[in-house]
């Protein structure tokens, strides 16, 4: 068995459904875990008493309930299904698990039904398969109708294949038709093939299997996607971005304190135009208040007097004046 297997645990009329997050081995006295027993005994009498000390824990955390009822074909099921058949009874659904299953209680890998229980039947026409089980290579899916009604994330470790099951999820919507959907794709991940950075696999992206059924964007004028045509080009007017804009990306632009300041005194000055103003302003540009309290760009031949805290420094660094 592996970590991440699914399980079942039988206890009476409940079946619980549960993941193995963790595996390890343990010995009944460590003197029997530490000595080399099958070197010293002969094999028939070390494989018995390897049977009798040495073991593997399974840790298993359960997190689903359903309620089974008596054994089938049994007086109690037939009355159970009938008070359920006649209305006196709930009909059992799965639950979120509220208590634990009892001591030795029974517990055995998750078979094809099982799985379908949970994840849903991928024979069902809302159903897509998002993958398999590792053990036994059952089919695990979602169930799309419900997936577009409520907000989702897909969370792991860098490297564990949240960017493969959004890709292959995308997919679903778009096959099933599920959907229409708006991808902002920060790393040009899910429009064009790519080849995976690990195995070199070819990975196959949504443009070339929904063709005309995905249109890719690309940021600013005459940008491809590795050397893709994308279907149009986003431009951004420089007379549309705003100071808050850059203020947003304080952060991802390494930007200081003094950066709402200079944006203030840019958007006071220029208006709409203040950022092409600002990118057509050099290291040395330096701003002034002239006599009625407007600042304005101090002319080139009457900087040298200028002290280095009065810069206006394309890096944010600096005080304007
Ligand atoms: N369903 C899958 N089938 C086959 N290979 C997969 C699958 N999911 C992930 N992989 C493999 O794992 C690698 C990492 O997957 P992926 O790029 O999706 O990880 P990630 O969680 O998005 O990583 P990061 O956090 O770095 O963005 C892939 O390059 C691929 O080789
Ligand atoms: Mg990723």
């Amino acid at each position: 068995m592996q970590e991440g297997a699914f399980v079942v645990i039988q206890s009476g009329h409940w079946n619980y459904y549960g993941i193995v997050t963790d595996i390890n081995l343990g010995a009944t006295d460590p003197r029997f875990a530490d000595e080399q027993t099958e070197v010293r005994f002969p094999a028939h009498i070390a494989k018995a008493l390897h049977g009798q000390t040495l073991y593997a824990n399974l840790e298993v955390l359960p997190n689903l309930m359903l309620e089974v009822g008596p054994d089938e074909g049994t007086p109690e099921y037939k009355d159970w299904q009938g008070k359920i058949d006649a209305g006196l009874k709930d009909a059992p659904r799965i639950l979120p698990v509220k208590n634990v299953p009892p001591h030795h209680a029974v517990v055995s890998l998750a078979n094809e039904g099982d799985i379908a229980e949970i994840f849903g039947d991928p024979n069902k026409e809302s159903n897509f398969v998002i993958g398999y089980t590792r053990e036994q290579n059952h089919p695990v899916c979602i169930d799309l109708d419900k997936f577009v009604q409520r907000s989702s994330g897909v969370f792991g470790a860098t490297g564990t294949g949240k960017s493969f099951l959004t890709r292959l999820v995308l997919a679903g919507l778009m096959k099933h038709n599920q959907a229409a959907v708006l991808v902002l794709d920060m790393h040009n991940e899910y429009g064009f093939d790519d080849v995976a950075s690990d195995t070199k696999k070819a990975v196959k992206g949504l443009k070339t299997l929904f063709k005309g059924g995905v249109r890719c964007v690309g940021l600013g004028a005459g940008s491809t996607i590795r050397g893709n045509q994308v279907d149009f080009n986003l431009e951004i007017s420089t007379g549309d971005i705003s100071t808050s804009d850059i203020e947003t990306l304080s952060r991802e632009l390494n930007l200081r304190e003094t950066t709402p300041t200079i944006l203030n005194a840019l958007y006071g000055t220029f208006k709409d135009k203040w950022f092409a103003a600002f990118r057509s302003m050099s290291r040395d540009t330096v701003m002034i208040e002239d006599e009625r309290g407007k600042t304005k760009e101090k002319p080139a031949e009457e900087r040298g007097e200028v002290g280095a805290g009065e810069r206006c420094e394309c890096d944010g660094g600096g005080s304007a004046s």
